[in-house]
């Protein structure tokens, strides 16, 4: 491949970046939308810039050629987690997937590195389709806690400061401050369950209040806005004893209030029609 290409080249990796990060948060919308707890806090992509790429081909020993089959993070996506346990349940999810290929695992969890670094890689095989018609493009998936996130984004902000001569003392510093991430990560495991159940509620919470304006959105169709402003003012009333139970119940009769003017509504309809 030429160099004056490069552009050309990248076309299929920006599009993979855009389909990949919009599939990971269809993924955290639809735990949403079934009261899930959702393993995902944030989704990032990025494909690699020029400079990056040209500097990790000369460090590989790399040729234009083999660009594409040895440099398998020109598209990067980067998942990030609450917690440790949640990283298996999103490469649990990758792995069942038909649109994503799996070829090949590093496991950084497991094989902390030498610097301390920790994170969980899968090499995917992923097709897009462009104008230049169908093409099977390799991307990187990095997942890891948003502890572990820290730590690497300071991290590599060194690295890049000192080109890969870092003083010793601050490998040190980061050594321990990656002890100190690892011992975070522990610690928030043990308070999971709880910190899911409080998330949980809190998605189903602002799902049951989405529904029930929703509903009284509805009536306003059907019914005099007066019977409206006084379910209304009861909504309110309710809201602010910011009790879950008893807005379920009101959830539930205004269900039932809703249904019986749209029927009403119905046979109204069909009254006129005969
Ligand atoms: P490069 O490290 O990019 O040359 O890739 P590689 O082919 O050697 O693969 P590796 O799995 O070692 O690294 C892939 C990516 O993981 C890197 O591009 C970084 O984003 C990240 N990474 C790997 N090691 C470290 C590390 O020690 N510190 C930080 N901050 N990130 C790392
Ligand atoms: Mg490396």
């Amino acid at each position: 491949m030429e160099i004056r290409l490069w552009r050309e080249l990248l076309v299929p990796y920006e599009l993979a970046v855009k389909e990949l990060v919009m599939k990971f948060n269809q993924l955290k919308k639809e735990h949403k939308e079934k009261d899930l707890y959702c393993p995902i806090e944030q989704v990032s992509g990025r494909v690699k810039s020029i400079n990056s790429i040209l500097e990790k081909m000369q460090r590989k020993n790399v040729s234009w050629d083999e660009l594409e089959e040895k440099i398998e993070d020109i598209a990067g996506i980067r998942v990030i987690c609450q917690f440790y346990e949640d990283i298996e349940i999103v490469a649990d999810i990758i792995r069942r997937r038909s649109d994503m290929k799996v070829l090949e695992i590093k496991d950084y969890l497991t094989h902390t590195k030498a610097s301390g670094y920790r994170s969980y890689h899968m090499i995917i095989a992923y097709h897009t389709e462009t104008l230049e018609g169908k093409k099977e493009i390799r991307a990187e998936i990095q997942i890891r806690t948003l502890a572990m996130n820290f730590w690497a984004t300071i991290e590599h902000s060194l690295q890049y400061k000192y080109k890969g001569n870092m003083p010793p003392h601050l490998t040190e510093r980061l050594s321990r401050a990656a002890d100190s991430i690892l011992q975070l990560d522990e610690e928030m495991s043990s308070v999971r369950n709880e910190v899911m159940d409080a998330q949980n509620s809190m998605i189903h919470e602002s799902n049951v209040v989405a529904d029930i304006l929703n509903n009284i959105e509805n009536l306003y169709h059907y019914s005099n806005k007066r019977e409206v402003a006084k379910i209304q003012d009861e909504f309110y009333r309710i809201y602010q004893t910011k009790n879950l139970e008893n807005l379920e119940r009101f959830h539930r009769e205004l269900d039932i209030i809703a249904e019986g003017y749209r029927a009403q509504a119905l046979t109204f309809e069909l009254d006129g029609k005969s």
